[in-house]
């Protein structure tokens, strides 16, 4: 059996799952729409109490829970623009176009990865921090007096600045995903999290925001869906096939397309499944422990590649202060692409989990060629996109795997 680490882990025992839905005395499977809102209320409010939040509306995923604030920001002031980072998931500005957004590709620093809102030559109507690799971007104070901010914590749940877990800071709206490789690992879902006091904050446009999305969320009758048994086998096949001894049999399946980046502007929109919610609920109660072990792991890759003369946009961060990150992946910015290329290709075939992250910078998909969408120079993007190598910190990385990863590196860079 080859040994090769998936770049994202932590997957939750399906076992688990069902321990947890003995011990609240809720079936295996939805049953009722009295079933799922039973469910949803007591994962409502463990989801709320961890992370100091009032307001948690559940969506199909991180990307519908974008779509349905764009959509109603676009009902409400009819027009606007977003501003948003030229380097992350492809799925938020699918979000943006399909709502009628316009959209501001905006460049980054390639040392902290952290969006550039400076040279703005106005305020944006909308600025998305998307908390990179669960990096936590830095909240403008005059710009949240000016703009709603989105603070996009499908990659940066477990982190925190200035005392706030991201998605929870004052001041703005809240996005999670509960996608396959998020902090909280789980079969697919999102949610949009916020404060009460938002909703009573004169100054802010999120309280006529929020109260909208609430309201439309209650007139709507949840759909049944019954498919929680296909949820079912996911759930087996996401956490045994992570193990690194089983994960190259799906990662050489092409169909299955593990660590491709799409675009779709036709993203489904689905409620959150009866099940992507028990499994949410079951990687809260283990939470604590993964935090632990990303956080000594991200350590230890900072230890290797400070030996190497690289730094990571970790530690750029970490001299900033006053915050806890808790990374999904551990990123490093090579000094050129040929050095990165080379280090991905030995580490990738030592089986270390290695990955490119997104390949391009947002302006080069042809399905944002179009008007909606612009930018200016985008020169920190692009070196980041041909430049960063991220690497896993998930639970199933051993000491042996850095002892070897440092070995390979020195080979190349020593
Ligand atoms: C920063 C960021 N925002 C939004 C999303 C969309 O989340 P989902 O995959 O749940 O639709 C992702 C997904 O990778 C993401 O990384």
């Amino acid at each position: 059996m080859t040994y090769c680490l998936p770049p994202v882990g932590d997957f939750i025992s399906p076992f688990a799952v069902f321990k947890e839905l003995s011990a609240l005395k809720c079936g295996l499977f939805r049953g009722s729409n009295m079933a799922y809102a039973e469910l949803e209320n007591k994962v409502a409010t463990c989801f709320s109490e961890f992370f100091s939040i009032d307001s948690v509306l559940w969506y199909g995923s991180g990307t519908s829970a974008l779509y349905a604030i764009f959509k109603s920001y676009r009902e409400i002031f009819i027009k606007g623009e977003l501003a948003v980072s030229a380097y992350t998931c492809p799925q938020v500005i699918s979000a943006a176009i399909r709502a009628g957004l316009k959209v501001h590709l905006l460049d980054i620093d390639p040392c902290s990865l952290e969006i550039r809102l400076d040279n703005l030559s106005e305020y944006p109507d909308i600025v998305l921090l998307s908390n990179l690799y669960g990096l936590p971007d830095f909240i403008n104070e005059s710009l949240m007096q000016q703009s709603l901010i989105i603070d996009d914590a499908c990659q940066g749940l477990l982190s925190s600045r200035a005392g706030g877990f991201l998605g929870a800071r004052e001041g703005t709206i809240g996005v999670a995903s509960f996608g396959r490789g998020k902090p909280l690992s789980g079969l697919g879902g999102g949610a949009i999290i916020a404060k009460t006091s938002e909703l009573e904050n004169p100054e802010s446009k999120a309280p006529i925001l929020l109260n909208s999305i609430i309201e439309k969320k209650l007139g709507n009758n949840i759909p049944q869906v019954s498919n929680s048994f296909s949820l079912w086998i996911k759930s087996f096949l996401y956490y045994y096939f992570s193990s690194p001894w089983l994960y190259k049999i799906p990662s050489s399946l092409p169909f299955l397309g593990l660590g491709k980046t799409e675009v779709d502007l036709d993203f489904p929109m689905e409620e959150l499944a009866y099940l992507q919610l028990a499994t949410v609920y079951t990687q809260l109660k283990a939470v604590e422990r993964y935090k632990t072990i990303r956080l000594k792991n991200s350590s230890k890759w900072e230890e290797v590649f400070l030996r190497y003369d690289l730094t990571s946009p970790v530690s750029v961060r970490k001299q900033k202060g006053n915050l806890s990150i808790v990374p999904l992946r551990f990123p490093i910015v090579c000094k050129s692409s040929k050095q990165r290329d080379s280090l991905y290709l030995a580490l990738l075939k030592a089986g270390l989990g290695a990955s490119k992250s997104y390949p391009q910078v947002l302006s080069k998909y042809l399905e944002f060629k179009i008007p909606q969408v612009r930018h200016e120079a985008l020169d920190g993007a692009e070196k980041v996109a041909n430049c960063i190598l991220t690497l896993p910190v998930h639970s199933g990385v051993r000491d042996v795997d850095f002892e070897r990863a440092d070995l390979i590196i020195k080979q190349i860079l020593g």
